[in-house]
């Protein structure tokens, strides 16, 4: 009935509205709510130089396509241009209803920054470096540099494991 309803609406809408309306249908479909918050920051592992990817190797598995659109629309519409100090941590918890994706960025080790567009390499790489057999079944993990982290992880039931 609903569907029918909007069906009719959007039939006697100009098309230049009613493509406004379908844009922003599609937009809120891919996920049901967003959780943003600054937060302590939790260090996962000590100090080092290099990029060095973690993997979960357990916990819920998710798709490929839901991380990417929920890695892009974190850097992009809310970390990037942010400032994070030392220890405290950028997040985003995405609601998919039957999967959760949780994103961070957090400064560690005594450095301060603002967000930059490292932010999309940043969270693929332990959802690229994770889980390589096949395009799907993510479980997530983090990336660790000498001045942040970076945690990608899929969760479910209320929880992020
Ligand atoms: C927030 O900070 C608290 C205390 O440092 C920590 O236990 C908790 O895991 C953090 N939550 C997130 C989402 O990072
Ligand atoms: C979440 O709960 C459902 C229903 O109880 C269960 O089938 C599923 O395996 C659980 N997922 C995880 C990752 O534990
Ligand atoms: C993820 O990758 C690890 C390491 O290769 C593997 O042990 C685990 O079973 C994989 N998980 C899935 C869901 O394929």
């Amino acid at each position: 009935m609903k569907n029918f309803t909007l069906a009719v609406l959007l039939s006697i809408a100009t098309s230049s509205f009613a493509g406004t309306i379908s844009a922003a249908r599609e937009e809120s479909a891919k996920w049901i709510s967003v959780e943003t918050a600054d937060n302590t920051t939790h260090i996962l592992e000590k100090r080092v130089g290099a990029e060095v990817v973690t993997c979960y190797n357990t916990g819920t598995r998710v798709d490929r396509a839901p991380s990417t659109s929920v890695i892009d629309d974190f850097c992009n519409n809310r970390a990037i241009g942010q400032f994070v100090a030392n220890g405290h941590t950028l997040y985003s918890r995405y609601d998919y209803g039957s999967f959760t994706i949780f994103v961070s960025g957090s400064a560690i080790n005594g450095c301060s920054f603002t967000i930059d567009g490292n932010c999309n390499r940043l969270l693929r790489l332990p959802l690229d470096g994770c889980n390589t057999s096949g395009e799907n079944g993510k479980q997530g993990g983090y990336e660790t540099d000498l001045c942040g982290q970076w945690r990608f992880d899929p969760g479910s039931n209320g929880s992020d494991f």
